[in-house]
């Protein structure tokens, strides 16, 4: 609508007097301005804008001189920008006072939006989009947000149904980290998704599968390299902490290959094997692997033989024969050459981005799937500890997509890869674990199991949440309280409120950022056009010749 048609219904109060008041007063002709809605906006084209065609006017500067006025055929406009007039004396303020409270029916109030006040102070961090409420920009990195009192720790659950950019957002606080100093760490890449953004930040993708690479479970990494450096206590330290890994990881590799719990007596057999094994492979300077464990199992010592109350060796065999053919599913079949031999993959933690690809099995069996991103977790895990042990302590930002593809396979995982990648909240390290709904934490195996993934789920300091059903959001109340407007707007989100095709999905881009009882941070996403191809998840659906999917 142009200005000059516009009839203003509100009117403000006319622009103050500069503060040195000019000698000679602009004669500016101060006309009722318009609400600060759409209909108030500016004319194209600014008065002050080089080069455009003005008539002079003498006498509006603050020193006398006699000047043109570059706004002269602008003041007989109705309307003013809605900061005031862009010419000396114009009613620019400096300094704007805070408001009055004034209320209205939303059939009155409706017509001031957008409005000019902002909801208060926005965190700061990497730039996510804008609050969808008050259009300012919402920053969000775990890390500041600790050291502003904000959060108590730099964990984040983001959880959202299939498709609305969960993995897109965390897309996008991954590139503002890595600008920011941080390492980003992706293990159990499972779409391959985060290949083209981590080589794109001038980082490692490092791919996995059978004919790709190998990761070794039992390969202790760069805590290896710390623990050749190390001396005394903190040396015993480090040990233990290798120790615990790696039998943790054994354990859970065995639960995943066969489905079910481990006795106690594996569970020693495995314990003691897999000290003899270490013993046996640091004398040689190399890292144990799976089929030295087995080695130990098929040949034993009378120290294993006392574990079973076993006889003699044949009496062992038998006794032990579930775990030695559990562990040696790993080494055969489809699986060969993954998890059975020296890892093809080394760390370095001074890229800015690594990432563990192991698109290559996402058609594989579940089993396989969870064997191969505890493992990566276990090895990201080691590879972060390990530089910080060697005193090259970077930031990390770990990611770990489509998290209950690995915990869901057996009972026990939960735990065991809580175990496998526990680190400490004085490591530096902002975690972001990607989920679709409690529906796949429901889904668990056992109740031990469930009740550990809601609790690791609360201890995050920060949740986010992408449009989902009202069935989900109910439960999602002893992860988050919400309250009735922010299960409305999330709800919201979840489908389309016509059948109309070719707009926008509602959820797309969408998120509510929740800490603790405050109230959440709606924020709306918008991708840049790199970000937009580097992000792709649709590619799959796409017309030869046409652009991204909305
Ligand atoms: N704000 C946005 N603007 C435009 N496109 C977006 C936006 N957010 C996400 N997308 C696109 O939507 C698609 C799905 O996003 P994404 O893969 O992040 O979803 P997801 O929630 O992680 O899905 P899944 O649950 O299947 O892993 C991608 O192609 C992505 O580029
Ligand atoms: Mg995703």
């Amino acid at each position: 609508m142009s200005p000059h048609t516009h009839s203003p219904t509100v009117s403000t109060t006319p622009p103050p007097a500069p503060a040195p008041a000019p000698p000679e007063p602009p004669t500016v002709v101060l006309a009722p301005a318009g609400p600060l809605a759409d209909g108030a906006h500016p004319p194209a084209a600014e008065p002050s804008t080089p080069g455009s065609a003005h008539t002079p006017t003498a006498g509006d500067t603050p020193t006398g001189r006699t000047t043109p006025d570059p706004g002269a055929p602008w003041r007989d406009r109705p309307l003013p920008r809605s900061w005031g007039w862009a010419v000396p004396g114009g009613g620019r303020a400096a300094h704007v006072e805070s408001g009055a409270l004034y209320q209205g029916t939303t059939t009155q109030v409706c017509g001031l939006f957008p409005f000019a006040v902002a909801s208060g102070a926005v965190p700061t961090g990497v730039p996510i989009g804008q609050h969808m409420h008050t259009a300012e920009e919402v920053g969000l990195d775990p890390s500041e947000w600790l050291r502003g009192g904000l959060v108590t720790n730099t964990g984040m659950w983001i959880m959202g149904q299939p498709g609305i950019g969960k993995s897109t957002m965390v897309k996008r606080l991954v590139t503002g980290l890595v600008a920011f100093g941080f390492t980003a760490v992706v293990p159990g890449d499972l779409k391959g998704e985060y290949s083209a953004l981590v080589e794109q930040l001038g980082g490692r993708v490092w791919r996995l599968g059978p004919g790709l690479g190998a990761l070794n479970p039992l390969d202790a990494g760069p805590l290896a390299a710390a623990l050749a450096q190390t001396q005394g206590t903190e040396r015993d330290r480090l040990r233990e902490t290798i120790r615990a890994r790696r039998l943790a990881l054994l354990e859970a590799l065995v639960v995943i290959v066969r489905r079910g719990e481990i006795s106690p007596t594996e569970r020693r057999l495995l314990d003691v094997a897999l000290d003899i094994a270490v013993t046996g492979a640091e004398r040689t300077g190399v890292q144990p692997v799976i089929p030295d464990v087995l080695k130990v199992l098929t040949t034993p010592l009378a120290e294993l033989l006392s574990i079973t109350a076993s006889e003699d060796v044949a009496e062992f065999r038998r006794e032990a024969r579930d775990l030695v053919n559990t562990l040696a599913s790993l080494c055969q079949g489809a699986i060969r050459g993954m998890f059975d031999r020296p890892s093809s993959v080394t760390a370095d933690m001074d890229t800015p981005a690594l990432s563990l690809d192991i698109s290559a099995l996402d058609d594989a069996d579940d089993d396989v799937v969870a064997a191969a991103m505890m493992s990566a977790w276990a090895w990201a895990a080691a590879v972060i500890d390990g530089s910080t042990a060697l005193g090259r302590r970077r930031q990390v930002a770990r990611v770990q997509d489509e998290l209950w593809r690995a915990l869901r396979v057996a009972p026990g995982l939960v735990e065991r890869s809580d175990r496998v990648t526990r680190l400490g909240r004085h490591r530096g390290e902002v975690s972001m674990q990607i989920t679709h709904s409690l529906d796949d934490l429901a889904a668990l195996p056992s109740e031990a199991d469930r009740a550990k993934a809601r609790g690791m789920a609360s201890r995050n300091g920060i949740t986010v949440l992408g449009g989902m059903a009202e069935r989900d959001l109910q439960a999602i109340h002893d992860i988050t309280p919400l309250t009735t407007p922010e299960r409305a707007l999330v709800r919201s989100w979840a489908a389309p409120p016509s059948w109309r095709a070719g707009t926008r999905h509602p959820g797309r881009g969408k998120y509510l950022i929740k800490s603790g009882d405050r109230i959440g941070l709606p924020v709306s996403m918008t991708l840049s056009p790199t970000e937009r191809e580097l992000y792709d998840t649709d590619q799959a659906w796409r017309r030869p010749g046409t652009g991204t999917p909305r």
